[in-house]
């Protein structure tokens, strides 16, 4: 299956630009571990820095796999020579597997991005950043995407609606859990939507309201990208997120969502203004309480609509102004 894969490293005024490159780049293959060298210039055999970072390597992964919340953080060494490292493991991942995943980031970094001072590696079951900058302290946006390029058979409009609707709960959902800040999500088939699998992870030691915002942010940014797509994921160093059309986690999804209704077509025709409406007669409270409800789903997919509608216009407008 053609996969692609890439980063939004950018400022919001740039992502489209940046996006419509993405989209005529020849699709690549995409490998997991996918990297990062960083842009910080290389480390001196046999350095100061070297042995930090080889004292982070005996660290992160037992102090992250030996932590009930699956994560580590923090500084190795004195200045100028500070190695500042993230370790996090999946949320449904058992302490083995996240020490063992963590281990061989830590030896594949070296591989693939030799004497790098800093480098990112995600894996499907961990990922790792380490810099000589203390990318601990503010926002880093280090991140890639992956998603299939083939788009599925069902009407996308509905398809990312339903997407968009299961990526919200989960977020919420891993948002309030105290631990992990991760959990994991199911959303039954409905009409031609099948059934979809998602998970949410923040590292475990954001805010709720930090966490909740992170993850708006990456779905927000990747809702064109993924238009379509069967599957997604987006990793930021402070949140991640996944969905697919199979289960891909461990035991039984933390939320289970009903399939999203659509609105019948129907409701959408205008009523004639003179029209006497049954919504206020008396005696019709079950009628009126359906009609009520159909007319708020068309309010709500109208606004949905506006509001992708301007988003579209917003992000064009940039780009014609770039070209003109
Ligand atoms: C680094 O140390 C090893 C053994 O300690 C030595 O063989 C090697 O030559 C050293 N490399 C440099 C560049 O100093
Ligand atoms: C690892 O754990 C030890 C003991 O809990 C702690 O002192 C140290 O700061 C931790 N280091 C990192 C980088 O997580
Ligand atoms: C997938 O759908 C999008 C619009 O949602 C369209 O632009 C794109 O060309 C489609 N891709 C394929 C491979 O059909
Ligand atoms: C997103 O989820 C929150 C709860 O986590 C809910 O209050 C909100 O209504 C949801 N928004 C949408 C658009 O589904
Ligand atoms: C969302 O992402 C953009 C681009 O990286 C960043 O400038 C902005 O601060 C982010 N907002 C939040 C709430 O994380
Ligand atoms: C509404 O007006 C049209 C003509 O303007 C008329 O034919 C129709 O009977 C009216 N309907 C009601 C419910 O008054």
């Amino acid at each position: 299956m053609a996969v692609r894969r890439g980063s939004l490293r950018s400022s919001p005024s740039i992502v489209f630009p940046l996006l419509l490159s993405f989209l005529v780049a020849p699709p690549a293959v995409a490998q997991l571990p996918w990297t990062n060298c960083g842009d910080s210039g290389a480390f001196e055999q046999n350095s100061t820095y070297q042995s930090n970072l080889e004292r982070a390597s005996a660290v992160l992964p037992r102090n992250a796999s030996s932590s009930a919340s699956l994560f580590a953080a923090g500084a190795v060494g004195a200045a100028p020579d500070v190695v500042y490292a993230l370790a996090l493991c999946r949320g449904d991942a058992s302490a083995p597997t996240c020490a063992a995943c963590l281990g061989v980031a830590f030896q594949d970094a070296q591989q693939l991005c030799a004497y790098s001072r800093e480098v990112s590696i995600y894996y499907d079951l961990c990922y790792l950043r380490f810099s000589g900058r203390d990318f601990l302290a503010g926002a880093d946006n280090d991140e890639m995407y992956l998603l299939k390029t083939e788009n599925v058979s069902a009407p996308t409009a509905a398809f990312d609606a339903a997407v968009g609707a299961l990526l919200n709960a989960t977020a919420g959902r891993a948002a309030a859990d105290p631990t992990r800040r991760f959990a994991t999500g199911e959303e039954a088939p409905g009409g031609s939507v099948p059934a979809l699998y998602a998970l949410a992870q923040c590292t475990p030691d954001m805010t709720p309201a930090g966490c909740r915002s992170c993850l708006a942010n990456i779905t927000r940014m990747a809702r064109k990208l993924f238009s379509g797509s069967p599957s997604g994921r987006f990793i930021r160093v402070r949140c991640n997120y996944r969905y697919e059309l199979q289960p891909f986690f461990s035991g039984s999804p933390l939320l289970q969502l009903p399939a999203l209704a659509s609105p019948p077509p129907h409701t959408m025709v205008p009523v004639p203004a003179n029209s006497t409406s049954p919504v206020n007669g008396p005696g019709r409270k079950n009628r009126a309480t359906k009609i009520s409800v159909g007319v708020a789903s068309s309010l709500f997919f109208m606004l949905i609509g506006l509001a992708s509608t301007i988003i579209c216009w917003k992000r064009k407008t940039p780009v014609r102004s770039q070209n003109s």
